[in-house]
Parts: structure tokens; C-alpha cells; sequence
């Protein structure tokens, strides 16, 4: 398992904006640039980032998910947007299609957690699931949504990677302190 004593590998996290109109240019993507914008705040160990844009098709996003998983090594993924009840919201349907495990607690966790904010938060159906050594999350697609999703469940975030046997991520905690249980 990787520890701040150990070299780790460098951590490369995919962004992926999931949107018919984004992926078309009939309208600049906001969703993309407010989690890259959220990770420079809240990182504290280095990183690299690697952004696409899909139209919302489902083989489309499950290729792009494995790229970003397998080529590209990404240890998390951050999906924005197609996760509601729209006939092309496909983004969860793909995601658990690459996923070997999902991890309830994010989607849970979000909509708790974004159900304070608006009543319609209930319509995202934003899981998280593990392919590989690739953790993936689903956000909607409304840049508010980006922050108050990622506060909830961040905390949580590198430790999870760790026990994956990813990089070692730290947080900044003037923003997001990382949660690591005591060693037994
Ligand atoms: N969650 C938060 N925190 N803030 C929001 O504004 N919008 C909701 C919901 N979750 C919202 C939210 C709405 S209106 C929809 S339709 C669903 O997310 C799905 O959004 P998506 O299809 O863009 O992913």
C-alpha cells in the first residue's frame, strides 16, 4: 500500500464532461472546467489531468472511461452530467458497465448531501464503481453540483485509492481534510 515514505506513482486523475451539446460545441463546457478548477484547490500532492468530452452515448462513454482507466492509468475519474432521467442520461448505465465493484456510499452521500440544497437532487442517478485500480465517480452535470458533491465525498476519497493500491494523494485541508483511519 503506498504511504507518504514511499515513492508513489504520480497520480493522474481523469475529468470527463458527459453532454450532447458540450461535446458538439453548441455550448462552452462548464462542468469540465469547475472540477479541474476544484482539484487545483483541493489537491496538496501533484497530479496530472486528462479532460475529454463525450456526446452522451453509452459505448461511447465506456470506451472513453476504459481509456482513461487502462491507457491513460487514471486512479479516479470524475464524470459530470447524463446521470438523470432524460432518455440519453446514460452516464451511470456506462459506468457500471466497466465497474467490477460499485461503491453505493458517493451516490448516496451525494444526493443526501445535494438534497439540501435543491429537491431535485433526487434525479441524478450519479453512482461511483471501481474498474481496476480506477475509481469512478459520477457528478450531475450542473456546475454548482460539482462542489457540493466533491466536499461530501473527498474526504473519503484517498484512502479509498489507497486501499486500492493507488498513489498516495493528500489533500489541502484550508479546503478538504483526507479521512485515514488510525493503523491497528
Ligand atoms: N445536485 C446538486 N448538488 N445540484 C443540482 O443543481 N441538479 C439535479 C440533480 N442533482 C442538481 C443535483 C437535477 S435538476 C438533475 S435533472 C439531476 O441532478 C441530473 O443531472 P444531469 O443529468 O445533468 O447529470
Amino acid at each position: 500500500m503506498s504511504s507518504p515514505e514511499q515513492s508513489s506513482p504520480s497520480a493522474v486523475i481523469g475529468v470527463l464532461t458527459i453532454s450532447d451539446r458540450a461535446s458538439a460545441g453548441e455550448y462552452a463546457d462548464r462542468g469540465g472546467p469547475a472540477i479541474l478548477e476544484y482539484l487545483n484547490d483541493v489537491m496538496a500532492t501533484p497530479f496530472e489531468t486528462v479532460h475529454r468530452i463525450t456526446p452522451d452515448d453509452l459505448s461511447t462513454i465506456k470506451e472513453v472511461l476504459l481509456e482513461m482507466a487502462e491507457i491513460d492509468q487514471c486512479c479516479l475519474i470524475i464524470t459530470t452530467g447524463g446521470t438523470g432521467p432524460s432518455p440519453r442520461d446514460v452516464t451511470p448505465e456506462a459506468t457500471e458497465a466497466v465497474c467490477e465493484k460499485m461503491m453505493p456510499g458517493f451516490g448516496e452521500l451525494m444526493r443526501q448531501v445535494s438534497l439540501k440544497k435543491v429537491p431535485t437532487a433526487i434525479l441524478s442517478r450519479q453512482v461511483a464503481g471501481i474498474r481496476g485500480k480506477t475509481l469512478i465517480v459520477n457528478l450531475p452535470g450542473q456546475p454548482k453540483a460539482i462542489r457540493e458533491c466533491l466536499d461530501a465525498v473527498f474526504p473519503a476519497i484517498p484512502y479509498c485509492i489507497e486501499l486500492m493500491e493507488g498513489p498516495y494523494l493528500e489533500t489541502n485541508p484550508e479546503f478538504i481534510t483526507a479521512f485515514r483511519p488510525a493503523k491497528k
